[in-house]
This record gives C-alpha cells, structure tokens and sequence, in this order.
C-alpha cells in the first residue's frame, strides 16, 4: 500500500478546509472509486478497455447489431459488480453527505454503491445495473427478474416477455444519450458548486468530464483524488495521486478534527 508523504498530508489538510469551509460542496466519481470494491475499471492499465473494444463491446450501434458480445461480457463482470460492497472511499462520501458538507454525488458508476454506502442525494448520469429496459417497447424489468429469465429460458440476450425485442441493462453506452434529468440537475449542481470533489475518474468521457469547467466557470474549486493525472489537474486548487479508499477518509477525518476544535473554541 503506497504511504502518505508530508506533502500528501498538506494536500489532505487543504481539502478538507475547502470542504469544511464549503456552502456547496458536491462530488463527481468514476470508476475508480470502486476498483477497491473488487470492480474493474475502464482505462487504467487493468481496465476494461484494455481487453475489451468499447465499440464493440458498449456501443450502441454494435449492440443493435449483435447484443450478444454486449451480454457476453456483461455475464462476465455481472457477478462481480452483484456481489460488490461499498470500499472505504464510498462511506467517506457518504459521511460527508450526513455531515451536510457534501450536498450530492454525480456518479458515472452503475454499481448503487454510493447509495449502498447510505449516500441519498446520488444522481447517476451513466444510468444503473439493476435496472433493464425493453429495446422494443420500453417496457422495464428488474435485475432479479432478468437473472430468473436467463436461467430459465438460457437465451442471450433475453427477451422481452410482450414483444420479443431484446433486453438491455439500463446504462448508457456510448453513442447513447443520457438521462435528461440526471445530466440536466448535474449541470445546474455543478455551476452552484463552490467545491468539486473529483474521486476516482480519468476525466476521459462527455459531456460528465466537462462538468467541472462549470463549477471552474463559477470561480468554484476542484480537488482531484485520483491514481492517475487527469486534464484539470493544472486547473485543480487540490490533486492527490493516490487511492480514493486511503486519502477520502483522512479527509473526513481532518474534517472532524476542524469541526471539534472550532466546537470547543466556540465553548471556551
Ligand atoms: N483510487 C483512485 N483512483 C483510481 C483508483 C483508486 N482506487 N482505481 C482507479 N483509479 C483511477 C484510474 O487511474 C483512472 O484514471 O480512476 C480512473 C478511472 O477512469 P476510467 O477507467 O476512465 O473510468 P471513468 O472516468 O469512470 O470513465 C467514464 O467511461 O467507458 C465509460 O461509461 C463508462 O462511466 C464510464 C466512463
């Protein structure tokens, strides 16, 4: 496990006085906040898109084509991302939502673990695992009824019960658009925000990794928790190069400390 260095440390002190000092303080995570959850994500070295060719694999022309390949690889991670439990770096959110310090969580992630962590204010702009729409007549499904039909019916993709089109787990795949309210809300949250806390994305996908330019455009801050850089860095008050699971908690941690020390000034 890498350890915090001395200026790692200050990093951590200064973000947690932009959060404690914040009136709107929001988060933005990716994939990478849940790799220590088990999850694989998408474009670091052990990323998905290492192996698999996202225009083959989630894209929604290629899945049109033949949703097979789609449901293959889904089948392949499904039973890892059903079993995943919130990391360390999820409940620190979620501390911060109930220390009403972080007002919301825009995710890009379709695990739940966010709201499996306790976070409510979560809006996933990238859609969600557990929920299955019909291609043909929209008709929606869930997780567990969609296990039950593949068991059963051992048919790739699954169809659906009126109509016969084929099944698809409600995420967004790329040439997708998103959903109107989630992205529409994360807009209007991320222009309000005087604090962006970035956890765990490369920053890599529109429109989610233009967000920050909003809160930027407001003279709001950033602070970037991520293992790799990202194309804000230079434009972040705060970036950490280092796991969402080590450095989130020692920034709520930091947080308490300033919260009991201005408790007890104010009491003496
Ligand atoms: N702590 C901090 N950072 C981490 C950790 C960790 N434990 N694990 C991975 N990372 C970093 C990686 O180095 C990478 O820079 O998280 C980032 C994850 O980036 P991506 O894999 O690109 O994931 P994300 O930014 O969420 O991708 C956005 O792309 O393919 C689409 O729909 C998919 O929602 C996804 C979107």
């Amino acid at each position: 496990m890498k350890i915090i260095k001395l200026a790692e440390r200050k990093k951590i002190i200064r973000a947690a006085e932009l959060l404690y000092n914040s009136k709107n303080a929001i988060a933005l995570t990716g994939a990478g906040i849940s790799t220590e959850s088990g999850i694989p994500d998408f474009r670091s070295e052990s990323g998905l898109w290492k192996k698999y060719d996202p225009d083959i694999y989630s894209n929604i022309r290629s899945y049109i084509k033949d949703p097979t390949k789609f449901w293959k690889l889904a089948e392949k991670i499904a039973p890892t991302l059903f079993k995943a439990k919130p990391n360390a770096g999820h409940i620190a959110l979620s501390e911060l939502e109930k220390m009403n310090i972080i007002k919301a969580i825009i995710t890009q992630n379709v695990d739940e673990l966010h709201q499996k962590a306790g976070s409510v204010m979560v809006y996933e702009v990238h859609g969600n695992i557990n929920r299955f729409n019909c291609f043909g007549c929209r008709a929606s499904y869930t997780k567990d009824q969609v296990m039950r039909k593949l068991k059963k019916e051992k048919q790739y993709p699954p169809l659906c019960d009126i109509c016969a089109a084929p099944l698809k787990p409600s995420v967004v795949l790329f040439g997708e658009s998103l959903p109107t309210f989630e992205i529409y809300q994360s807009q209007a949250l991320a222009q309000k925000a005087d604090v962006m806390l970035i956890a765990g994305s490369s920053l890599s996908v529109a429109p989610v990794c233009n967000l920050p330019l909003y809160t930027l455009q407001e003279r709001g801050k950033l602070i970037i928790v991520n293992d790799e850089p990202t194309y804000l860095d230079e434009r972040a008050e705060v970036v950490i190069h280092h796991k969402t699971g080590k450095i989130l908690p020692l920034i709520v941690e930091e947080i308490k400390r300033m919260k009991s020390e201005s408790e007890s000034e104010s009491t003496s």
